[in-house]
């Protein structure tokens, strides 16, 4: 099994299509205590966990060790969100670090082309099981400044989309606040690749019946969670609002 089918499989297997964002912010020496606490409580309730720099660049890679063991241990597929966007040497570079340590996929910019950027770190991740997730959509206000360029005529995340087919990425990055744009992908996209979307609860997007039927398949929550009262409820109403995976 690779990435797709581990994301896929411990979504039905947790009934969930949440992917957790650990975002978390503030005293940096107990992020590590704060995001392992979390993940014990609604660990067992999410599809998976994505990871940033909030983690990544006060622990260093050793510092979430830790981390990532606790989802192989729940079988909770982990992502890094690192927004590829480099020559290929240092993407593969940044994915070879990432995916020997316990990553199992990672987000990257298909601005950066395919040749001599992100052709070698797609063959290299399929070669080993992991993911690549492509950014075509984001969920800010400004995605329209970048993503919305008109290109040959259309917004240039339909080229994105047709990159994301082309190259065969596990999956593709759509805001959840944009339905037509994620109708408009999921009609490029190939059967299986998978639409993420984050944008939900703090960005003022909604999880819920219309953004799956739109096509999205899992959506990204970070704040919402991480800085709830009481995250597990506030998961639960995130996997009932959306149909089950
Ligand atoms: P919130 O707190 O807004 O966090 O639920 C969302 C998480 O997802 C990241 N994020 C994005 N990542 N494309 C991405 O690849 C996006 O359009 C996007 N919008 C938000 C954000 O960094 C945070 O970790």
């Amino acid at each position: 099994m690779g990435f797709r089918d581990d994301l896929v499989s411990s979504s039905k297997k947790h009934s969930s299509r949440v992917i957790l964002a650990l975002d978390f912010t503030g005293p940096t020496e107990t992020r590590v205590e704060r995001a392992s606490r979390l993940l014990a409580a609604v660990g067992d309730s999410v599809a998976g966990v994505k990871l940033n720099w909030h983690l990544l660049l006060p622990g260093g890679l050793s510092g979430i060790t830790g981390l990532l063991r606790i989802c192989d241990s729940k079988g909770l597929p982990a992502i890094a969100d690192m927004k590829l966007n480099d020559i290929g040497s240092t993407n593969l570079e940044a994915t070879d670090l990432l995916f020997s340590n316990g990553f199992d996929a990672v987000i990257a910019n298909p601005f950066v082309g395919a040749e001599e950027g992100l052709s070698e770190v797609i063959a290299d991740a399929r070669k080993r099981g992991k993911g690549v997730i492509l950014l075509v959509y984001m969920s800010h206000a400004g995605a329209r400044e970048g993503y919305g360029l008109m290109f040959g005529g259309e917004p240039l995340y339909m080229e994105f989309a047709r990159r994301a087919r082309e190259w065969r990425a596990d999956g593709v990055i759509v805001s959840a606040k944009s339905l037509p744009v994620i109708e408009q992908v999921r009609r490029v996209l190939a059967k299986g690749q998978l639409i993420l979307s984050p944008g939900v609860g703090y960005q003022g997007g909604k999880a819920d019946l219309a953004v799956v039927e739109a096509g999205t398949d899992f959506a990204i929550v970070g704040r919402s969670i991480v800085e709830a009262a009481d995250p597990l409820q506030v998961v639960r109403d995130f996997n009932s609002s959306m149909p089950a995976p």
